[in-house]
Order: structure tokens, then sequence, then C-alpha cells
């Protein structure tokens, strides 16, 4: 198999260089998970919690090193990657809540029987995580997961392989086989999700990656697919006096994780006017003051690089393309550091471009189009295949009531950045963007299956019998 490298994005410096799982790891890992479904599934859910909660204990103890490693490996400012491990610890408690609350046992008594419901793990299932979030995206599914009875095989994103590891450190006091964690790209990923073993498959990524897993899926629908999948949000501004708020919450939702976040706004849609000419002033102020530098800095940064050179290099490419169509530049995106992915961030009119590509571009790069009136922003915020999250800035509480009901997306926030998604409510969006399989406080759901029972402790005779049925005792 291919070598792997893991890299420093902010000083180009290897940290680990490996190589990806064998076809025979691969192997192994299914197999291990597979012999330990029994035991684990069989287990009370309270023994269960009882391992998870020796994770979030270990997780606690190296909080601080483990916010580190994240911001080595892919680029955060710490107190970003502090924030990530924060999201990591209140998981554990969310999970179980929410695992109470959606899979508990459900009765209902009718006549002599009673009617219930219960909820039954998969078997060995396949997490397949991003590089942006990588330990929190990926424990959003593997606490439930756990929790639930199934065992897994997890392939953390190649571009973060350390984070992968010391997440599987943290979770070594679980009985052998019930977390199994491997390294590499697509192909290792695919050849996961097609095992026969495995049950189910979540995935967190791009459009593409999602659409080509569904794809090799497709002759397999007995299995659980959850698929995130991105989006290119709408950010839009109306009625709005306090320029420097909105431009902050505008900074927030697009820049944050310099950009690198599903839930990031891609596309700023404002009317046109004089107030929204002055918001914009204001905006590009404050975007070039953004501090952008490597996690070491004092004072620490709002962002870091992008995750590679070719990420930047990419994001740079489509800046090119759109200025080269008609967009107007109201803050260039550069490279700030030669050589290494640093992007200051970019503000791009694309008002005249007809025909605006519907892409997510996973970068610090917002696009401004500017619309006559609210009815036509709506209609550009649905603009899009994807349908992910969308935000509206807005003093008028019935333009946001407007704004939830036309919207197409699955996280619709008011007055608050797009970015920030809450583990309490569910996270997954529509079209291109998911499969109508939530994470978040949802991602309990997908974990496991309902099964319905109709059950009574003796054999008993309905009251009255059917047309046609004679009893001997009556003959
Ligand atoms: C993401 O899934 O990329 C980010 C969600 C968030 O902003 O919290």
């Amino acid at each position: 198999m291919s070598d792997l490298v893991s890299i420093n994005p902010a000083t180009g410096d290897i940290l680990w260089k490996g190589k990806a799982s064998t076809p025979d790891e691969i192997c192994a890992a299914l197999h291990v998970a597979s012999q330990a479904f029994e035991a684990w599934s069989n287990l009370r859910v309270d023994t269960r919690v009882q391992f998870i909660k020796q994770f979030q204990t270990k997780l606690l103890e190296k909080r601080e090193s483990f916010a580190e490693l994240i911001s080595k490996e892919v680029g955060k400012p710490l107190w970003e990657s502090l924030q990530e491990v924060e999201a990591m610890v209140e998981k554990v408690k969310i999970s179980i809540e929410a695992y109470d609350e959606r899979c508990s046992l459900k009765k209902h008594l009718k006549g002599m029987t009673t009617i219930s419901t219960a909820y039954k793990p998969h078997g060995p299932c396949a997490i397949l995580g991003p590089f942006n979030f990588p330990g929190h995206i990926p424990l959003g599914q593997i606490i439930p997961a756990l929790i639930a009875g199934n065992t897994l095989v997890f392939k953390g994103s190649e571009q973060a392989p350390l984070v992968g590891f010391k997440l599987t450190e943290l979770l070594e006091d679980l009985p052998s086989g019930v977390f199994n964690y491997l390294t590499g790209a697509k192909d290792v990923g695919h050849a996961l999700a097609i095992s026969p073993y495995i049950k189910g498959v979540f995935f967190t990524g791009s459009y593409q990656g999602g659409k080509e897993l569904a794809k090799a899926l497709g002759p397999l629908p007995n299995k659980i697919l959850a698929l995130e999948m991105g989006g290119n949000n709408p950010l839009v501004i109306s009625s709005i006096e306090d320029h420097e708020t909105a431009a902050y919450l505008t900074i927030a939702s697009s820049f944050l994780t310099s950009g690198q976040r599903c839930s990031c706004a891609r596309r700023l849609i404002l009317s046109e006017g004089k107030q929204e000419d002055e918001f914009l002033k204001v905006l590009s102020h404050m975007i070039d003051m953004i501090q952008i530098g490597p996690y070491t800095q004092d004072p620490e940064p709002y962002m870091g690089p992008l995750i590679s050179n070719k990420s930047a290099d990419w994001a740079l490419d489509v800046q090119k393309q759109l200025l080269s169509s008609g967009g107007i530049s109201l803050n260039l995106m550069k490279r700030t550091r030669n050589k290494l992915p640093f992007l200051s961030c970019g503000l791009i009119d694309v008002t005249d471009i007809s025909d605006r590509k519907d892409e997510e571009v996973f970068a610090p790069l917002l696009k401004v189009i500017r619309v006559k009136n609210f009815k036509e922003a709506i209609k550009e915020a649905n603009n899009t295949e994807y349908g992910l999250c969308a935000s509206l800035l807005s003093a008028n509480a019935k333009e946001f009531e407007l704004f939830f009901n036309q919207v197409n997306a699955g996280v619709i926030n008011w007055n608050v950045p797009s970015t920030g998604a809450s583990s309490l409510a569910p996270f997954g969006g529509i079209g291109k963007s998911g499969n109508y399989h939530p994470s978040g406080y949802y991602a309990t759901d997908y974990c496991s299956y309902p099964v319905a029972s109709i059950t009574t402790a003796s054999l008993f005779l309905p009251k009255t019998l059917p047309p046609g049925i004679t009893l001997l005792v009556n003959t």
C-alpha cells in the first residue's frame, strides 16, 4: 500500500511517515470487529457507557496535548483546537442523553398484549472521517455507535493520521476488537465500506466523495449509509444597522477554520443600496485586519493555514477563474507565506457572473451577490443544489419567518453565524449535502434499527372468533 505522510501545514515539516493500511490489515480489522460484536452488543447499555466515560476521563486529562496535536496536524489555532476538544468531551454526555431519549425501550399496553419498540445495533460499522475536525466529527459518530452496541472500524483522514492514532490510544480500554483504526485514503475507505462484514457506513467529506461511496454501495442497499457532504451555504444580510457586528458575524461564518468548515458561508447575499455598500466597506476593512499565522504565534491568530498547498493552489485557481469571468475583487485572497498554504481572506463580488458554478470552495473565499430585494435574496439563497446551512442577519422577525419557511437547508440560523453547529441539535443537509441521516444529536438514530414486538406471556383466544373458525370443544 502507498506511503502516507502527515505534514504540519504551518511549517511544511513532516510529522510522521508511514503506510496506508494494507488489504491484510483491513481484513484483520474487519475480522476482529466482527468477532467482538456479539459480546459488546450483549453488554448492558450502562456497562458500555462506563467504558465511554473512561475514555472521557482520559480525554480530559490529555485535553491540552490532544488540542496541540490537532493544531499541529491540521493547522488550526490552539484556541480553536481547544474548543474542538471541549466539544468532544461534551459529546459523551449529549450522546448518552440522545440514546436515552431516542432509543430507549418504548411500550404500549393493548388488551392482553404489549406492543414494544426496542433498538438493536447494526454490527461492525465503518466511520470515514474528515481532516477539518479530525477529533470531533468522527467522535460524534463513534460515541453514539458504541453506546448503541456496534463495533467499529474507523478510517480517519489521510491528512490527519496522527489525531486518529491518538484517539485510538484514548479508546484503548475498550474490549479488544471493539474499536479499530485504519489509515489511508479513499481506496481504504471503499474497501472497508463494501466489505460484507460492514453493516453501516458513516461518512463525512465532500459531495464527490459521498457520491462515489453511494455509487459503490448502490448494489448493497442492505447497508445503512449516512452521508454529510458539505454545502454552498448562503448568508443573507438584510435590515442591519450595526455594521461592525454584522461584519464580525460574516467573518465567523465564512473564515473560521480558514473557511474549511462544511458549515461556512460561501455566498453573501445582500441588496443593492447605500447602507449595504457601507456595510461591505466595513467588512472589507475588518477582513484586512484578520490575523493569520501558525498556532504557535503569540498573540494567537484568528486563522491558520489551509490543510495543504494543493488545497490553497486550487482555491487560488478558483479565484482566478472568477476574476477572469467578471468577478470584482473586494479583498484579494493571497498566499501570505511563501510555499506554505496560508491564505488571506478573499471577498469577491460575483453578481455579474451569469453562470456561477455551484460548488463548495473549502477555503477562505466569500462570494458577494447583490440582489434587488429580500424576495430575490431568498431565491438566490436557494440557487444551489446543496442544502446544509443558511444564515440570516436581520433585525426583522418576519423576515426570519419567511427565510425559515422558504430556504432549503438542514440548519437555518438567525443572527448567529452559519458555523458552530450545536451537538444538541441534528446536523445534516439535503440535496447534495446529505442523505437524510443527520449527525449531531440525531447520529444516534442511524446507529441502531428499531425492532417492533407484540408480546404476551401466555396463549389466549380472542373474545370473538372470526367467522369460519370453530373450536373442537364446541363440536
Ligand atoms: C463542519 O461540519 O465542518 C462544521 C460544523 C460546525 O461549524 O460546527
